[in-house]
């Protein structure tokens, strides 16, 4: 799709990726873009920019974002959360949050906005922020990939119900990206600005998987060639 002139909406657009999201579709000639955060304060703000409260798990913040937010023709799910890790001592109510971000409130946040985006002329675009793991688990971090990995099976019912509706349903699969979420895991991590660059090019080329910084592209053509070669990779790391 083209971003210039697009109407985006970006979830978690306070901090980390999000924030470098914002900035990017601004570079790209965005005409405006909502910068949903939990705490619409904490927006960077600008012309072109519209700050909105947004905790995509709460339905009447979802209802009312929805309503202001009427013209988008563009919808980033980049809110996201990593609470549960190690698959035999994550505590349930760990495991329940994550999905209660990543799965039900991508979910959510996409339903109220379908309306805004069956309107858009000349079709619309979704992006999902998954993550490497959403193809196999990484187990220091087994509960956010279960996560991961529901939110791109979702990814993917959405893009066959959207398809005659001019709606293109786009993942994301990152590797690490060096902002708060992954602060303690010690590895070669992208800045969240050159990863946002990649995944608006992403975007503009209509890939359906974005695979946005080097380790990504690597990981990516390991999973086209083999998912069990992918998946022992992980396990290993
Ligand atoms: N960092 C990585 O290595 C990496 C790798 C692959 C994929 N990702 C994905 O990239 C996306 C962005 O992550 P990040 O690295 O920028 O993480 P981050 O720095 O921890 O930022 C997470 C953002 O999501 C927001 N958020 C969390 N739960 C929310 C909710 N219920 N409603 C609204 N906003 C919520 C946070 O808002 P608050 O400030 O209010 O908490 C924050 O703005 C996520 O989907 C993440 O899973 C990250």
């Amino acid at each position: 799709m083209k971003i210039e002139g697009s109407v985006a909406l970006v979830t978690g657009a306070n901090r980390g990726l999000g924030k470098a999201l914002v900035s990017a579709l601004l570079e790209a000639g965005a005409a405006k873009v909502y910068a949903a955060a939990r705490d619409e304060s904490k927006v960077a703000g600008g012309s072109r920019v519209v700050p909105l409260a947004l905790d995509t798990t709460k339905p009447e913040q979802i209802a009312a974002a929805a309503k202001k937010a009427n013209d988008i023709t563009l919808l980033i799910n980049n809110a996201g959360l990593l609470t549960s890790y190690n698959v035999l001592t994550m505590s349930p109510a760990e495991l329940d949050a994550d999905f209660r971000t990543n799965v039900y409130g991508t979910l959510s946040v996409i339903k109220s906005f379908l309306p805004a985006l069956e309107r858009a002329p000349g079709g619309a675009t979704i992006v999902n922020v998954l993550s490497l793991t959403s193809l196999a688990s990484f187990p220091p971090l087994a509960g956010y990939s279960a996560s991961k990995a529901a939110a791109y099976s979702i990814t993917q019912a959405l893009r066959a119900e959207l398809k005659a509706k001019q709606i293109d349903v786009l993942a994301v699969l990152p590797g690490p990206i060096d902002t708060d979420m992954v602060k303690a895991l010690e590895m070669p991590k992208t800045s969240p600005a050159d990863t946002a660059r990649a995944l608006v090019a992403g975007i503009v080329r209509g890939e359906e998987e974005i695979f946005p910084d080097p380790m990504a592209q690597q990981m990516g053509a390991l999973w086209n060639k083999s998912h069990k070669e992918y998946e022992r990779a992980f396990a290993s790391i």
